[in-house]
């Protein structure tokens, strides 16, 4: 996302050297979605993927969520009709220069729509040969055992971090009940961990990055640097740890931009917690502790996993 304007102004070269970086370490798994730039995204890793071989990837794709031109970010709904999805994925599928994709999922739950039927229609590309796996994305408990009563579902992508634990209210046990795993995004708190996070899109747009807020997560974050410094990593790193230290089936997706972001984010994975770490964080920054809600007011209303 982040390498299609999501924070600011790109370099489409130096964003395939960050794709090639990471497949090049042996990382698999690249998420993208029909409307990162309005197709730039699904482009630049079909670009990138040219010089690699397509079977090194694990393709995840989300669609559906609707635009308007002009900046900013998607908030006018989401589209999770049958001959829609069908019409999403002819698009992707040019744009990203492959037959198929491993991981397809709506990115947002259309709320006129019956979830069964969008995840039937994926079910169909699958029996096609065009998907390999039919994904979710920010959704609740009962719209995941809905869609999983249909066909069988691999992954529910949601925000999970140090800031934001909604998903261990309920959504987390019913995935595990259902042996689905959860690919967590939003690690870094859009960078607000251990990062810059100075892009002014988040700040007029994000509740957690204006004002009083932002000096409350900063003061929040800081208090895990003697943790970063004991375990001799970044805040990102520590960051990245936590989310993956929470399961063997709990997957951190990171959102980087650079090269050397990959390089920190790879070596995270050598980072390792023990109880005694995840209780020592857990007492520094407290489930709930954030400020601000982690999408602007009017997406609150559209995410289906708050309920
Ligand atoms: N399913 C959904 O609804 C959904 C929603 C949002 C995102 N996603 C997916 O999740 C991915 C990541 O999400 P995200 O970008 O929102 O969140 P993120 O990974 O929490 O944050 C990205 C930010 O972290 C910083 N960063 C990246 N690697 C770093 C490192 N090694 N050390 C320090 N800072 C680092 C970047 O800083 P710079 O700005 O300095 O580059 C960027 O601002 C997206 O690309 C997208 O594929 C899914």
């Amino acid at each position: 996302m982040g390498l299609s304007g999501a924070y600011g102004r790109t370099d489409d070269d130096e964003s395939v050297r960050v794709i090639h970086t990471y497949l090049d370490a042996g990382g698999t798994l690249l998420d993208t979605a029909d409307f990162y730039g309005a197709g730039h995204n699904e482009q630049l890793v079909g670009r990138a993927l040219r010089e690699r071989s397509r079977d090194d990837a694990v393709l995840s794709v989300k669609f559906g969520a609707l635009l308007t031109p002009g900046p900013g970010i998607p908030g006018g709904g989401a589209d999770g009709r049958p001959d829609a999805v069908r019409n999403y994925l002819t698009y992707s599928l040019q744009r990203l220069g492959t037959d198929h994709v491993d991981i397809y999922r709506p990115a947002r739950l259309d709320r006129r729509v019956p979830i069964e039927d969008t995840v039937g229609a994926i079910a169909e590309l699958v029996e096609a040969g065009h998907v390999r796996h039919i994904g979710l994305s920010e959704v609740g408990a009962e719209t995941i055992r809905r869609a999983a009563a249909v066909a069988p579902i691999s992954d529910v992508q949601i925000e999970y971090s140090l800031l934001s634990r909604g998903i261990e209210d309920e959504i987390l046990a019913t995935c595990r009940e259902l042996g689905i795993g959860v690919t967590a995004y939003g690690v870094l708190s859009k960078g607000l961990i251990g990062g810059n996070a100075a892009s002014p899109v988040l700040a007029a747009a994000f509740p957690r990055f204006g004002g009083e807020n932002r000096e409350h997560n900063d003061a929040l974050v800081a208090r895990l640097q003697e943790v970063a410094d004991a375990k001799e990593a970044t805040l990102a790193q520590l960051a990245i740890a936590w989310v993956a230290a929470q399961g063997d089936d709990v997957v951190p997706v990171v959102g980087a931009r650079r090269a050397a972001q990959v390089e920190s984010m790879i070596a995270s994975t050598s980072v390792t917690l023990d109880d005694d770490d995840l209780a020592r964080i857990d007492a520094l920054v407290p489930r709930g502790a954030a400020r601000g809600t982690r999408y602007p007011e009017a997406h609150m209303a559209d995410l289906d996993s708050e309920g």
